[in-house]
């Protein structure tokens, strides 16, 4: 049942994350509660540093900052050496305000608002990834306007079809991202007679994501060489950098076995250099941008169990005192989620049953179909690798406070966002 190395059960059968024991967690902060491993968040983060390290030496790790952004995290993103990607002007925000040096900060979005533009110019960040030809032309009148520089990545639709969800696909043809090949000269034309206010770096693309099949990420490369080679023929324009994206899967379930994340660097970082000397193209800088794969396996989420209902011959519901609220995902994406009773993470797991959240909703079922012990109210429940987009995607549903979050490590924890109250439910409204 448990998957994750940073999981271990102590002797009284408590599960235990990051050192802590998951009922003390409970007891101290409420539930539901995110629990983040901080010591698996900083190996990730420092095995995706050292792998690009080892195999591509001009490259840099971007985290990217949807998948869980607080504070607390972008200071630990800092410290671990990584960039960071922000997607609005919220992301940007609350980078800044953790001390998070701007030149290191990557600005995507497809739809960025002037505004929006403004604030990452007056920021300086490092990068801004252009992602239509309107915005490129808004960007080119603020420079120009303001006299002020600014380096930008053009992301391109590769037309890589990533097996995984629909909804997280991104690489495809059909795509609200990115530009395509005809859009992308129109482009490079464009940004180059903007120069020397707008300075065009190179390329992105991100193809998806919770994707396990390498090949689809070396695919993206080739292509994405392909494209650069065209864009020289066709205006001399060299690109120096190539950002490939994030995209990498986790485990979720016992049976996934999702790709390393030096397998997954390797895989990048190789059919790049391989494209290029196809291509006869100068090895440009390689840029990653992982979310999922840095936080997702690191975070748990802990439930207080409620009522259960056992319809006989149908099924047994276990409610807990979360659900679509502080997870979507398996009403989004039907994605599947493993769980272990973290009071009694010895027992043998002998009944099936189905984990439902308490959102007004029938489909709010977090688990459906999961062996677990023989479950009682008020028993702890924890559902795994929770870590990426759940907390980023929480909703106040129903007016239920968004829960807190908490970091562990070496056997210490550290609330990084308290829970929320009524009063902020209300806080905005005006009567
Ligand atoms: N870079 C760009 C431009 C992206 O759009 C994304 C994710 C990433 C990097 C990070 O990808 P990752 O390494 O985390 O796969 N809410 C969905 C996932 C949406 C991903 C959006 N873009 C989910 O819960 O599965």
């Amino acid at each position: 049942m448990i998957h994750s190395g940073s999981l271990q059960i102590n002797s009284k059968q408590h599960l235990k994350i990051g050192g802590c024991d998951t009922v003390d967690l409970a007891a101290e902060y409420g539930t539901p509660l995110y629990v983040m491993d901080e010591g698996l968040i900083r190996e990730n983060c420092r095995r995706y540093r050292q792998a690009l390290q080892l195999c591509y030496p001009h490259g840099r790790v971007l985290y990217a900052g949807k998948a869980f952004l607080t504070l607390a995290m972008a200071d630990l993103v800092k410290e671990a050496g990584l960039g960071l990607d922000v997607v609005s002007g919220g992301e940007l925000y609350l980078a800044l305000k953790a001390g998070f040096p701007a030149k290191d900060i990557c600005f995507h979005g497809n739809n960025k608002s002037g505004v929006e533009l403004q604030e990452a110019l007056r920021a300086g960040v490092g990068r801004i990834v252009v992602d239509s030809l309107v915005e490129l032309q808004e960007l080119c009148a603020l420079v120009q306007s303001q006299q002020q520089k600014t380096a930008v990545l053009l992301r391109f639709k590769p037309g890589i079809e990533a097996h995984t969800h629909d909804y997280i696909q991104t690489g495809q043809d059909d795509s609200k991202f990115g530009l395509g090949f005809a859009e992308i000269l129109q482009a490079v034309r464009i940004a180059l007679h903007a120069a020397p206010f707008l300075e065009l770096k190179g390329f992105h693309c991100h193809i998806g994501s919770q994707i396990f099949q390498l090949e689809s990420f070396a695919l993206a490369a080739r292509s994405m060489l392909r494209l650069m080679s065209a864009v020289k023929k066709e205006t001399g324009f060299l690109a120096c950098e190539l950002d490939m994206g994030g995209g990498l899967g986790i485990r979720y379930l016992q049976v996934d076995n999702p790709p390393s994340i030096e397998d997954f660097v390797q895989t990048v970082a190789r059919a790049v250099k391989e494209a290029a000397t196809e291509e006869g193209y100068p090895l440009p800088d390689l840029l990653l941008e992982p979310g999922r794969s840095i936080v997702g396996e690191a975070g748990l989420t802990l439930y207080r169990v409620g009522v259960i209902k056992d319809l006989p011959g149908i099924r047994r519901y276990v409610a807990v005192d979360g659900g679509m609220m502080d997870n979507i995902r398996p009403a989004l994406y039907q994605a599947r989620y493993a769980a272990v009773l973290a009071n009694k993470a010895a027992r043998e797991a002998t009944q099936k049953v189905t984990v439902a959240g308490k959102a007004c909703e029938s489909g709010d079922l977090l688990i459906e179909h999961i062996n677990l012990p023989p479950v009682e109210k008020d028993d702890l429940l924890a559902v795994l690798s929770t870590g990426a987009y759940c907390y980023a995607l929480a909703s106040n549903y129903n007016c239920h406070p968004r829960p807190a979050v908490v970091f562990v490590r070496n056997g210490k924890s550290r609330l990084v966002v308290r829970r929320e109250t009524y009063a902020d439910l209300i806080a905005l409204h005006q009567s």
